[in-house]
């Protein structure tokens, strides 16, 4: 009886006290009209304040839209992500960054590069013969 008990507060203390849990859902589109629907029409990097970018990026078979992504050193970084085919995944492993790309689905998760130099990112949910080429790198550049 304890335990389950025990579990049940880690599981509450963890989603509501230390505000730990699956990236934001920000939202649904058509999985058909990505490239109509805003902000998805538009990928790429823009900078939304001093120190502050959002990445817009559309995944499809088998590349990230965009793929190579240049910041300063010390920027947060906010991705807003979909897939416009299949199910891909977006990861970071140095930014901690980890989400699934669903079709249909915005994913939307903030990460602070606060060193500079190059940072690989993949996909890591199988999703087709080129599924181990689907791959892109932040890089971060010095701020001198
Ligand atoms: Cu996209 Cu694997």
């Amino acid at each position: 009886m304890a335990i389950p008990v025990g579990m049940l507060a880690a599981l509450l203390v963890t989603a509501f006290g230390a505000h730990l849990g699956l990236p934001g859902d920000a939202g649904r589109i058509d999985p058909t009209q990505v490239a109509q629907t805003p902000p998805f029409d538009r990928p790429g990097v823009f900078e939304v304040a001093p120190g502050r970018y959002e990445v817009v990026m559309v995944a499809g078979i088998w590349v990230f839209t965009p793929n190579v992504i240049t910041v300063p050193e010390g920027s947060e970084v906010t991705f807003i992500a979909t897939s416009r085919d299949v199910i891909h995944g977006f990861f970071l492993p140095h930014a901690d960054v980890n989400v699934m790309l669903l079709p249909g689905r915005v994913a939307r998760v903030t990460a602070r590069f606060p060193k500079a130099g190059e940072y690989p990112f993949v996909c890591h949910e199988y999703c087709g013969i080129a599924h181990h080429t689907m791959a892109g790198k932040v890089i971060v550049v010095p701020r001198s």
